[in-house]
């Protein structure tokens, strides 16, 4: 099932992905045991992880929940450009939240062996499928680090994470769920904010053909929910 959300501003959106996420993380620690959210990367949902350290931080028990990141930079933990470094900050202002287990990629090694780590440390979780993931999407429709083009979005794959190399957008290397990975998803959202973004997401949701609409579909037709979170500035149906 697809969901497109209309809100007025980023706040709102921020503030509705962060309710959603949540309620979606303990109906799983219910169900489960524990529960297992991908965080995403960019400056999209920064405001959304800020409302959960501000309004959230005691309402589930963080010490069940596995913390991923979709993407991620190869640059280390304390460069700018790091999404772990970036989003682990505004969670460390957060006791409750820092219970939270983490799974960092090495992005000190070559970006093929990291890849293939990272892989491996998901897997090592031992989980069937993640509960929630969280996207935001670039200005060529890009999403994860899937971009138009770039053989780690348009070559096929049985990994869970590839290599991505000549990314347009700095740093040149990443790693990244692939779309074999996004098989396993039980919740998707998109986080659609920005007038910057307006032009992507009008053609992402007429021609299927751009990452973050190939994306969806994959996990719409493995049976995932996917949300896709509006802010009037992105919205544009003219
Ligand atoms: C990354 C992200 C990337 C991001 C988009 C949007 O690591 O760069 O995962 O896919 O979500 O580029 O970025 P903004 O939210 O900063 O516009």
């Amino acid at each position: 099932m697809t969901e497109i959300r209309n809100y007025d501003s980023a706040e709102d959106v921020a503030q509705a992905a962060a309710e959603n996420a949540v309620e979606i993380l303990q109906l799983a620690i219910e169900s489960k045991g524990t529960a297992s959210w991908v965080l995403a990367g960019g400056s999209s949902p920064l405001l959304a992880y800020k409302k959960l350290v501000k309004d959230y931080s005691d309402v589930i028990d963080w010490s069940k929940v596995l913390l991923f990141v979709g993407d991620e930079r190869m640059v280390s933990l304390d460069n700018k450009d790091s999404n772990w470094g970036a989003i682990g900050k505004i969670l460390d202002k957060s006791p409750e939240l820092m219970k939270a287990k983490r799974i960092i990629p090495d992005t000190s090694v070559d970006v093929a062996i990291a890849a293939n780590l990272y892989e491996q440390q998901i897997k090592s979780e031992k989980i069937a499928e993640f509960d929630l993931v969280w996207l935001g999407v670039g200005e060529d429709g890009h999403t994860l680090s899937l971009f138009p083009g770039n053989v780690a979005f348009s070559e096929s794959t049985e990994e869970w994470v590839v290599p991505v190399r000549n990314s347009p957008k700095a740093p040149a290397e990443r790693i990244s769920l692939s779309l074999k990975a996004l098989e396993y998803v039980d919740e998707l959202v998109i986080f659609a904010v920005g007038a910057s973004k307006q032009d992507a997401l009008k053609l992402a949701r007429l021609k299927r053909t751009l990452p973050v609409a190939v994306v969806a579909d994959v996990v719409e037709s493995n049976g995932g929910e996917v949300r896709w979170l509006y802010d009037e500035a992105a919205w544009n149906d003219d």
